[in-house]
This record gives structure tokens, C-alpha cells and sequence, in this order.
């Protein structure tokens, strides 16, 4: 089909995006108005004139020239790349720059190349990268903070609870059994034992705040979360009834912090179950760019009354437990940007579901 130049002239024109083609001999054989605009030249000096005639000599456009000789050169197809570009009015321009060599038979017809301006663009994510990079450093500065101040409060209670326990055990001991005072001794020490126990916890959540992901396969984080339960199966004489689908898919997580993650969900299940068999069904699979994780368990579930506390620090429904499972859980999903929700019916079960980021 042969279309009359003026018309094709109109197309070119009408097109939003800058559009040149250089012949074999390099000389700019059609460039429309975009093209022009962009690069800062009326339409009629790129009459008659070659791509090196106008472009080479400017040592401060090397990376854009580079892009023609690279076509040149490789004999490119869709060869894109966006570089930064000076006008001869001085304005710097970020240019998205796709070329490609055009054949005839064994010839080589000539270049086309499409010049698109993402200036703004460029600039707007340039905001945002810095916006993200300054809230990224309030983050990690606000967290550091909160890291120092609990760990320098744990270590302030941890030598008088020490003290306070070693001396109260041997007190303990050496009172006659029938001894009114062994009640109060036992209740000393049970207090003792508890914030240690908090102390500990919150050694362990101040040490979530340094994570390393690295490319690991779900299913591999997953066996060490299941294998890691058997002890606790076998002190609470409970059995886990397990069915797990799994895609073989692969994501940036910290094993060790992720695998810590499901372990402390899969105990949830395992001590909050109703009888001596409790069954987890768990699926991992990939959706809209997001790695899906999914853990129903069959077991009591969480009150109405409960369940806004759950993420809470400290709260538990456990006769003897700390309560930080779950916080620590959120802290985890969150520091790898992912999203966590806990869904529950009394009665029927618990259905945790995961959403992590899929780059
Ligand atoms: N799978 C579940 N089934 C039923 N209740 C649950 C489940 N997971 C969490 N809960 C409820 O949420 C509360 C908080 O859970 P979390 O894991 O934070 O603390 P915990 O298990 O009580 O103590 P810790 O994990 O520190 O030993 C639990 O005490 C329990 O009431
Ligand atoms: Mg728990």
C-alpha cells in the first residue's frame, strides 16, 4: 500500500511521541514535529543534514549519540534506554530512547528511532525516591530508639529480678516444709519467672528490627517451620493434621525471621486447639504480584471481645505466656512490607492470611 507523502507527513506530525529515521548513510531522513520539540531544532535543520552533523560533536549528549552507534554497531531491535539529554538552549531533559535497525533482505534500510520525554516524570520519581529514602531513615531512626530504650530497660530489670529470684530460691530452700512463708516465697518467685520471661521477649522483639531477606524458596521456610514444631507436639501430647499446598515460588524473605514467623503461628494453632488433634491447612500461592500465604487451623478460634487485642504486646489468654507471639509475627510480616489478617469463628477455627510484596 502506497500512501501519499503528505498524508504519511500528517501522521508523523499528529503522532504524541518524537519519531526519526536515519538511512544507512546516517542522514535524518524523516523526523516529525515531536522529534523536533524534544531536541530543541526546528524541522528544517535536520533538512539534508546527518545525525553526526548535528549530535556527535556535543560532548555532553555522549550517552545519547551512544544509543544510535549501539544500533549501528549491534544491529539492535527495540534497543531501549533513558538518558539524560542538553538542549541547545541549555535545558537537561530525560529522554526515553527506543531504536531500532530496520533490514531490507541482507541491507540495512536504516534506523528508527522513537524519542519519548519522561522528564517530568523522571522527576517526579525522583521525589519520591527521596520522599521513601527519608521516611525509610525516620523509620529505621525511630525504631533504633525504641530498640535502645527497651533493650537498656530490659537490662535494668534483669539484674535485680535476677538477684531477686537467686536470693528468694534459696530462702525457699531452706525453710522448713510446713512453713507459712513458702507460699509467699513461691509467689516471688513465680513473678520473678514472669519477667524474665518478659524480658526475654523483648530481647527477641528488638532483634526483628534487623532483617536480611534473600531469594528463598516458601516451601524450603515452610518444612523448617513444620519440623521445628515436633518437640512442642510432643510435650503437649498433640497431634498436627497437616495439608499444604504450596507453588513452587520463591521471595525475597529473611529465612530465619520467616521461618520464626510461621513457627510462632503453627504453635498458636497447636496450643489453642480444642482436643488432642488439631489440623492446619496452609496454601501459598501467587496472585496480582503478591505471594499469598494462608494457615487455617481447626482450632477454639478468638472471642469477638479478643480478637482486636491480638496483635497486641503482652496480651494473652494463656494461664502461664508472655503475649507477644502475634506482635512479633506483624512485626516480621511488616519489616518485609507485607500485610497480615487473622480471621476467626469461635468454636471452628482460625484463618491467618499473609500478602507479601512479589518484586
Ligand atoms: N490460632 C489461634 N487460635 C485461637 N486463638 C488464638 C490463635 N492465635 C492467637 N490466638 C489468641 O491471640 C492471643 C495472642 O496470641 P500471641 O501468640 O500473641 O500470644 P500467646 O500465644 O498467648 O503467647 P506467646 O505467643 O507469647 O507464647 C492468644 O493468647 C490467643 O487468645
Ligand atoms: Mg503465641
Amino acid at each position: 500500500m502506497n500512501i501519499k507523502p503528505i498524508i504519511l507527513r500528517g501522521i508523523l506530525d499528529s503522532l504524541p511521541v518524537g519519531l526519526m529515521v536515519i538511512d544507512p548513510e546516517e542522514e535524518i531522513i524523516n523526523i516529525n514535529r515531536a522529534a523536533s520539540e524534544i531536541l530543541g531544532y526546528p524541522l528544517y535543520v535536520f533538512e539534508g543534514k546527518g545525525w553526526g552533523d548535528l549530535f556527535f560533536d556535543d560532548e555532553k549528549n555522549i550517552d545519547f549519540n551512544q544509543i544510535i552507534i549501539d544500533i549501528i554497531r549491534e544491529r539492535k531491535v527495540n534497543l531501549q534506554r533513558s538518558v539524560s539529554y542538553v538542549r541547545s538552549d541549555g535545558k537537561i531533559l530525560q529522554l526515553s530512547i527506543t531504536g531500532s535497525f530496520l533490514r531490507e533482505g541482507e541491507e540495512i534500510a536504516g534506523i528508527v528511532v522513537l524519542i519519548n520525554d519522561v522528564t517530568e516524570l523522571h522527576k517526579a520519581h525522583k521525589r519520591e525516591k527521596i520522599v521513601l529514602e527519608e521516611k525509610s531513615a525516620l523509620h529505621h531512626e525511630r525504631a533504633e530508639s525504641i530498640k535502645n530504650l527497651a533493650e537498656a530497660v530490659a537490662h535494668q530489670i534483669r539484674n535485680p529480678v535476677t538477684a531477686i529470684g537467686g536470693f528468694s530460691m534459696r530462702m525457699l530452700n531452706q525453710l522448713d516444709q510446713d512453713d507459712p512463708n513458702r507460699g509467699y516465697l513461691g509467689a516471688i518467685l513465680d513473678g520473678t519467672k514472669r519477667l524474665e520471661d518478659v524480658v526475654t521477649a523483648v530481647g527477641h522483639y528488638t532483634k526483628l528490627l534487623q532483617i536480611e531477606p534473600k531469594k528463598v524458596a516458601i516451601s524450603e521456610v515452610l518444612q523448617k517451620a513444620q519440623v521445628g514444631l515436633s518437640p512442642k507436639e510432643a510435650e503437649l501430647s498433640r497431634k498436627i493434621k497437616w495439608t499444604v499446598r504450596s507453588e513452587p515460588i520463591k521471595a525475597m524473605i529473611d529465612p530465619r525471621l520467616f521461618t520464626h514467623a510461621l513457627n510462632e503461628l503453627f504453635l498458636n494453632a497447636l496450643e489453642f486447639c480444642r482436643e488432642d488433634e488439631v489440623s492446619i491447612e496452609m496454601c501459598v500461592f501467587e496472585e496480582a504480584n503478591r505471594v499469598h500465604v494462608e494457615i487455617q487451623d481447626s482450632g477454639a478460634g478468638i472471642s469477638e471481645e479478643d480478637r482486636p487485642y491480638i496483635f497486641d504486646p503482652f496480651f494473652t489468654t494463656k494461664a502461664v505466656g508472655v503475649g507477644m507471639g502475634l506482635c512479633r509475627v506483624k512485626r516480621i510480616i511488616s519489616e518485609h512490607k507485607g500485610v497480615i489478617m487473622i480471621e476467626s469463628t469461635p468454636g471452628k477455627g482460625t484463618e491467618v492470611r499473609i500478602r507479601l510484596p512479589q518484586e
